[in-house]
């Protein structure tokens, strides 16, 4: 490339002229407060260049892979108005004179561009052009570009002032990729320290589930071994109370009789209770309509004047295969349970209907489900409800709420038994003072099973 030969029609030297100063020290004084690249450029053509003789600037940024650059601030006749560029080019690193400098990290000064083959003309044609690399590291940045229509308008004075302005730039832009790198670290660490909350969150919860699986599965065990030797030593009681019942006459002898035959009958209960919760009940499944369930104990209730229940069935809720005097018995225990609730008395309402369910849906699942088509039985109050620490709890044998006499504590804790025996499993959602809703899962039989059954029946 030629030296300029001619004067330079430009700057006084920088370090001699008031306004070069200036310039650079509003520069130094500003940079601290630019936010990003891009104001840094639009800064630098107008607010640098453009405050020091220079008619035109362009400025230029290089991509990552370091083979193209861009026009992405200028001043003077590229630049008619704001931010906007008329024609940004792209332009190859080795093309042209700009690509040159790109490529060569060389500044550049052409006298006469009439006899440079290298000179792409944008959008008026200049005779003189300055060019100087930014370079931040070994890596070339941006060049910063100015074309006057003069020939030789730019010396070894222009020259000191852009090269002056590139490193000012280019630290600038260092500090800005720093900042950037550190707020991408700031951001991964608050997403690894939330990641870290969730998981420690979760193991606590899986701890706390594994805890009381453990605890329900050796009470169990021992509920179930207990149950079973007594509910042996029941029958031969009740047996032998049968037996003695035929020979007695009326009277007396009899009603003694009849009252430790009453106590039997109300301890075998309890023992199948207990036995449920601990499932190690032998359970009778047998393909059934949970609807046509539903509607029996529900008369049964309206029989014994029981509380108001309204129905919503679903049409076409799917048949399962169930232990259908359990799940009377469970049913008859949260429509009881609903009743204990609303000591005012009020509506209760018993739902069936269909349901898939994913992992990870959140159902207040007492027990993990798998996932997979279930059909919902759920009994809804609008009672007292359960305050968040006795959810905990309510599952437990033997917790109660009730009265001494009132209520044994087994009731919700067979249904879960019952339940997990059965394939599915409860949940429960309720709001202190507002009411509660229990629901079961059962396994939803494959419609073609289904018809297939139906049609050998
Ligand atoms: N629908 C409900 N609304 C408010 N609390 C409830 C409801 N269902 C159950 N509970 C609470 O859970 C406890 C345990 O219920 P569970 O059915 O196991 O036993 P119980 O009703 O106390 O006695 P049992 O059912 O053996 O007669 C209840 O004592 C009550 O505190
Ligand atoms: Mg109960």
């Amino acid at each position: 490339m030629p030296e300029s030969a001619l004067e330079s029609v430009g700057l006084p030297p920088a370090s001699e002229d008031k306004t070069t100063l200036k310039t650079f020290n509003s520069f130094a004084i500003d940079l601290i407060s630019i936010p990003n690249a891009e104001d840094l450029f639009w800064y630098v053509a107008r607010n640098v260049v453009g405050r020091l003789n220079f008619v035109d600037c362009v400025i230029y940024q290089a991509d990552d892979a370091q083979t193209t650059l861009t026009q992405v601030a200028a001043l003077g006749g590229k630049n008619p108005f704001g931010r906007s560029i008329i024609n940004p080019l792209k332009i190859p690193f080795g093309q042209g004179i700009t690509g040159q400098v790109a490529q060569t990290r060389q500044a550049i000064i052409v006298d006469d561009l009439s006899l440079d083959e290298n000179y792409i003309e944008d959008t008026q044609r200049a005779r003189s052009e300055i060019c100087v690399p930014v370079m931040c590291e070994d890596r070339i940045v941006g060049v910063i570009d100015s074309e006057h229509t003069d020939v030789a308008a730019f010396g070894a004075d222009e020259l000191e002032v852009l090269t002056t302005i590139a490193a000012m730039t280019c630290a600038k832009l260092k500090l800005l990729a720093e900042e950037d790198r550190s707020n991408r670290r700031y951001h991964d660490l608050v997403a690894a320290h939330a990641q870290l909350s969730r998981e420690t969150t979760n193991r606590k919860a899986l701890e706390a589930e594994l805890f009381n699986a453990r605890k329900l599965e050796t009470v169990g065990r021992l509920t179930g071994r207990f149950a079973h030797e007594f509910n042996n030593l029941l029958t031969v009681m009740s047996g032998n109370l049968d037996l003695l019942q035929e020979d007695i006459a009326d009277g007396p002898q009899r009603e003694a009789l009849q009252d430790a035959q009453t106590a039997a009958t109300k301890g075998a209960t309890l023992i199948q209770s207990m036995l449920t919760f601990s499932q190690r009940t032998r359970l009778t499944p047998t393909r059934q309509n949970l609807n046509s369930i539903v509607k029996d104990v529900v008369e049964q209730n309206v029989a014994a004047n029981g509380p108001v229940i309204e129905l919503s069935l679903g049409q076409d809720v799917g048949k399962i295969d169930v232990d259908r005097k359990i799940l009377e018995t469970v049913l008859q225990h949260l429509i009881a349970n609903a009743r204990d609730a609303m000591p005012q008395g009020g509506e209760i309402r018993v739902e069936t209907d269909n349901i898939t369910h994913a992992l990870g849906d959140e159902r207040s699942l007492v027990t993990p489900l798998v996932s997979g088509p279930y059909v919902r039985l759920s009994v809804l109050d609008f009672g007292n409800g359960i305050a968040p620490h006795e959810l905990q709890q309510i599952f437990d044998p033997f917790y109660t709420t009730k009265p001494a006499g009132a209520g044994t504590g087994l009731g919700l804790s067979m249904t879960l038994g019952f339940m997990q025996q059965s394939g599915g499993t409860v949940a429960v959602q309720s709001v202190a003072g507002t009411g509660s809703t229990l629901e079961l899962y059962f396994p939803a039989i494959p419609s073609h099973e289904n018809d297939l059954l139906t049609i050998g029946r």
